[in-house]
């Protein structure tokens, strides 16, 4: 495999693991709040970018490569209210979506047609983050506001459940 594009996968393993942090700062901040059902949706959250984190990881094992885990950064955000890790989270889902892409078109221009195949589960994945995303900020917008809207906001967020990725490598 083209190095280049080895070495944008072992990045991007670091990346999910960051996303994967920077959820579980959103969750810590919920939790603070007493905002149970926010925190219980970035704690999965966070589980599932761990899961993108190891099926990068798996990819490239099963692919021969050789990975190298590098250290994760310090999720750097501020949240001063409710809204904010909904836009902070929104904005990183786009940014993530550029990773991909990124991925994507250099895989595209060395017909690495293996990786593009690999990365069409992410490319769909990422249009549900940033629906799912979009969709959090809107409805907080709407109900939020008013403390029980917000109320019924978290109760429904404390429903959601862990599932494992669809993708298995
Ligand atoms: Fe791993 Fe939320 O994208």
């Amino acid at each position: 495999m083209n190095e280049k594009i080895a070495a944008l996968l072992n990045d991007q393993i670091n990346k999910e693991f960051y996303s994967a942090y920077l959820y579980l700062d959103m969750a810590n901040y919920y939790d603070e709040l007493d905002l149970d059902g926010y925190a219980n949706y970035y704690m999965i959250q966070a589980q599932e970018e761990r899961d993108h984190a190891l099926l990068f990881m798996k990819y490239m094992q099963n692919n021969g490569l050789k990975v190298t885990l590098e250290a994760i950064a310090k999720p750097d955000k501020e949240f001063n209210a409710v809204l904010d890790p909904l836009v902070i989270a929104a904005e990183h889902e786009r940014y993530v979506t550029a990773l991909i892409n990124n991925i994507y078109h250099e895989a595209h221009q060395a017909k690495d047609y293996r990786t593009m195949k690999f990365l069409d589960w992410f490319v769909d994945e990422q249009m549900e983050e940033e629906e799912n995303a979009d969709k959090m900020i809107s409805r907080y917008k709407l109900f939020g506001q008013d403390p029980k809207g917000l109320y019924l906001l978290d109760q429904e967020y404390a429903a959601r459940v862990y599932t494992a990725p669809s993708l298995t490598l």
